[in-house]
């Protein structure tokens, strides 16, 4: 059995990684997938320079139906782990977003949103042959049409606005200057590292503190960032190595929070409390059922109709349990307990989230 870790960089190609997570599994997608750019010859600035445009490899395909079946393939799997309240972000440039927004609407996603990037500092057009490229465009969208169960902080959108409503158009310069991670040879670490502004305002927008967060295209893991320093989930998959090591020192690095990190929608509303025994009063968990722990490997225990734990011949709730089992003095039992769904293991926190969003 795997643990469905949180905070969790994976190695390996999206596609082959998605298969194995479980259906439903995950609060909000954001992707920022190879754009296809097809740059053929090296481009120069009028004082010969040559610019670092996006020629690395994992950009190149052999042909639109090449990259329209990859984007099919990994679309299909997003959809497959969204829960059914959740919601997904693909961005692109005008070299792939209108080929990506057309399989979107085939797979039945149904797009809320075209949210356009307009860049402060865009790169010029250095030929003056076309205007230049000052946007890019993030297509949010849920599931299906029907699924009107998303989160949207309309709310903490406005505020985050100086109390105007949240427009479709975000003003953001590109990434530079300190944020910019550079390798030891003073260069760009990554050819397209997307400014932290950016993800802070689709995870502000679309997620609740405590949501999981996927990107299948990490990077430097930009979305990993913004998403811990606003009390969130993450999960990334990258397939190069050693971008993902990038990533995983630029987010153990941060130990700060975004003052937003703790906005919350109502104004300051507690959420809804939901005891554990409404969970298996309402078979969202089985009597019977068996939660586990992660550490002391091979604890378990079983739950019973009245909502209590039993463990080794004692019972009481799941943070009395929890706290018998580890010798401890406290124990929050939401995060210590895990329970099979789909052949994986998942916190019980994420059965009384989705319980929270449907009620
Ligand atoms: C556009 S970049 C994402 C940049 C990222 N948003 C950031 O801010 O750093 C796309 C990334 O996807 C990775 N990638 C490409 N194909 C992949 C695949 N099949 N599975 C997983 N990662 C892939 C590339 O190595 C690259 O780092």
């Amino acid at each position: 059995m795997v643990f469905m870790e949180h905070n969790s960089i994976l190695h390996g190609d999206c596609i082959d990684v998605l298969k194995r997570f479980p259906e439903k599994a995950v609060d909000v997608i954001f992707a920022d997938p190879p754009y296809n750019m097809q740059l053929k010859n090296p481009l120069y600035r009028p004082n010969n320079t040559k610019v670092a445009g996006v020629d690395d490899l994992w950009d190149k395909f052999e042909s639109f139906a090449d990259y329209d079946r990859f984007c099919a393939a990994w679309l299909r799997e997003c959809g497959r782990v969204l829960k059914d309240t959740g919601s997904l972000w693909v961005m692109g440039s005008y070299h792939n977003i209108h080929r990506i927004g057309a399989l979107m609407l085939d797979l039945g996603f149904w797009i809320l949103n075209d949210v356009v990037w307009h860049k402060t500092n865009p790169m010029p057009n250095f030929r003056g042959k076309r205007f230049t490229n000052a946007t890019e465009t993030l297509l949010w969208c849920v599931k299906e049409r029907n699924r009107t169960k998303y989160t949207f902080n309309y709310k903490t959108m406005k505020r985050y606005n100086g109390g105007k409503q949240m427009p479709s158009v975000w003003r953001i310069g590109v990434c530079a200057g300190a944020e910019r991670l550079k390798g030891e040879d003073g260069k760009k670490a990554h050819s397209t590292q997307k400014p932290e502004e950016l993800l802070k305002r689709v995870i502000l927008s679309s997620t609740k503190k405590g949501d999981i967060v996927l990107d299948p295209f990490f990077g430097t893991g930009t979305t990993g960032a913004a998403a811990k320093k606003l009390k969130r989930l993450f999960i990334g998959i990258e397939k190069d190595g050693g971008y993902a090591d990038i990533a995983r020192r630029r987010i153990d690095g941060i130990h700060g929070f975004f003052e937003e990190a703790d906005w919350d929608e109502e104004g300051g509303a507690k959420q809804k409390p939901v005891p554990f025994a409404t969970l298996v009063r309402e078979r969202v968990i089985r009597e019977g059922e068996t939660l586990y722990a992660k550490k002391p490997e091979g604890a378990a225990a079983v739950v019973r109709a009245d909502g209590a734990v039993c463990y080794r011949g004692a019972a009481g709730s799941i943070h009395q349990i929890g706290r018998l089992v580890q010798h401890t003095a406290s124990c929050n039992g939401w995060k210590f307990w895990y329970i099979t769904r789909s052949d994986r293991l998942i916190p019980i926190d994420v059965l009384r989230n989705d319980y929270r969003k449907e009620h």
